[in-house]
């Protein structure tokens, strides 16, 4: 089924959520390095990349919701779905806790700023496979019809048909 939310052709929303994924746990990271190397230098970058991870994971979750409710009733696509917006939203609320936390000394975040951003992390583990499970299982934001010689999603042909140079290949 086609998302409802897309640019050229694609889902906005995996395009997004490279965001929060890449910085929240980047962020962890950075903490991590923190308490090894006791450079405050670490929790601020910290801090950078959770603010950024921040709004990246609200704008992903917007293009989310608005793709979820493209999904038919009744389905196993529908309730995963669910799953997986109602986990990255406590993500979100996770690292928000641990972001405000950490406001006033931001290159020293204290253990529970820090053990917010781990759950978070291992979290998004687990919600980020739900997204993948409706992808590549439910077919969520996969053309009707797509197959390894679909022609392009610009060419305004349907997924079903196929490509021109294939079908010269095959003539
Ligand atoms: C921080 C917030 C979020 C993150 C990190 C996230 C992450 C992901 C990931 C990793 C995928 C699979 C992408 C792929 O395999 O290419 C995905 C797909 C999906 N997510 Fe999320 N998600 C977030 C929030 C939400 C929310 C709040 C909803 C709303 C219910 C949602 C609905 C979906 C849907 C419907 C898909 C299937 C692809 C699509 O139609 O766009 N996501 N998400």
């Amino acid at each position: 089924m086609r998302s409802r939310a897309t640019l050229f052709g694609h889902a906005i929303h995996p395009m997004l959520i490279v965001f929060p994924v890449g910085l929240l746990t980047t962020a962890v990271i950075f903490d991590v390095i923190q308490i090894f190397t006791d450079n405050p230098r670490w929790g601020d970058v910290s801090f950078g990349m959770i603010s950024a991870g921040l709004i990246g994971g609200l704008a992903a979750a917007l293009f989310g919701v608005i793709d979820w409710f493209g999904i038919p009733k009744g389905t196993r696509a529908k309730r995963i779905g669910l799953f997986h917006g109602f986990g990255n939203s406590f993500v979100l609320l996770l690292f928000g806790m641990s972001w405000f936390s950490r406001l006033l000394a931001p290159s020293t975040p204290s253990p529970m700023a820090i053990g917010l951003g781990v759950v978070g992390v291992i979290l998004i583990g687990v919600t980020g496979w739900l997204g993948g499970e409706l992808i590549a299982r439910l077919g969520v934001s996969v053309d009707e019809g797509a197959h390894v010689n679909s022609p392009s999603s610009l060419s305004g042909q349907p997924a079903s048909a196929v490509d021109a140079a294939t079908r010269r290949q095959r003539a």
